[in-house]
């Protein structure tokens, strides 16, 4: 019998790493086509060399930073060229950087807001007209940070909460065409928090272990389940403005 999965063609922003390569590893394993978008070739690479060594449905990498002022274009451009059309966009790309308010950077919170909040914008606008055609859908990857309070980390938390807004008014303003819902994960080991903790990565870490309940790290398939989840018109065709927890509890 065939699935749906095997028509489905999705767009994954950060698809080199982390939550971004289980989303394209799941979606190709089921059948469907993905353009892959992130700054790294090499991982990009990667993960499209995994899919196919899988046996599964085409990955393409796409390398461009989604904060350069055309990327949204480039991206619907190719998106078009090598798919011809597009089902559901993943934005998940981020940027973390955890300080204090006393010392975060200015142009660590532009980053974090240009990566987090305004490239998503940008690249659903860009690709509105091809996910209207297939009555699409957009998965943002915010975070758990959105909805509490973070101290150390409270740009990214602003930045999360703004995609989380954005999600929620954009699937009342594109109904019926195109739905809209987010994944908030919780904690999940990659390499995100190497990066964006830095030295005092270890403390913060066992600090958040032991305010969720379940106890652990989440790990980024668990994550991508639930992100194809929404995606799947079978399961999800009437959820929209949906911000759906991944993370062990932390936010309960
Ligand atoms: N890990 C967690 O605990 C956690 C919790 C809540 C939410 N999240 C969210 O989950 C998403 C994925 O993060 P992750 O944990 O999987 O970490 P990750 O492996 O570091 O993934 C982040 C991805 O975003 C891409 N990226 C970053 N800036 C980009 C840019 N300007 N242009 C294009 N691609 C860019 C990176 O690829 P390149 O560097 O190659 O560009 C990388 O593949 C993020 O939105 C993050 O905020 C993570």
């Amino acid at each position: 019998m065939s699935s749906p999965w095997e028509d489905l063609r999705l767009v994954v922003t950060g698809g080199g790493s982390g939550i971004g390569a289980a989303v394209v590893a799941r979606a190709a394993g089921l059948g469907a086509a993905v353009l892959a978008v992130g700054r790294r070739a090499d991982r990009l690479a990667e993960a499209a060399a995994k899919a196919r060594a899988d046996g599964a449905g085409l990955v393409v990498p796409y390398a461009v930073d989604v904060t350069a002022p055309d990327a949204a274009t480039r991206i619907a451009e190719r998106a078009g060229e090598v798919l011809g059309g597009v089902d559901a966009l993943v934005n998940n790309a981020g940027h973390a950087v955890f300080d204090r308010l006393e010392d975060a950077a200015e142009a660590d919170l532009r980053a974090m807001v240009d990566t987090n909040l305004v490239a998503p914008a940008l690249l659903t606008r860009a690709l509105l007209p091809m996910l209207r055609g297939s009555r699409g859908c957009v998965v943002n990857v915010s975070s758990v940070g959105g909805v509490l309070a973070m101290p150390s980390r409270s740009f990214y938390g602003a930045s999360k909460a703004a995609l989380n807004s954005l999600t929620r008014s954009l699937a009342v303003e594109l109904a019926p065409d195109v739905r809209v819902n987010a994944v908030l994960p919780g904690p999940v080991d990659t390499d995100l928090w190497d990066l964006a903790a830095g030295e005092g990565a270890d403390a913060l870490r066992e600090g958040i272990v032991s305010g969720t309940p379940l106890g652990r790290f989440g790990r980024a398939s668990e994550v991508a389940a639930w992100v194809c989840h929404l995606v799947d018109p079978e399961t999800s065709s009437w959820v929209t403005g949906s911000l759906v927890s991944v993370d062990g509890g932390r936010a309960a």
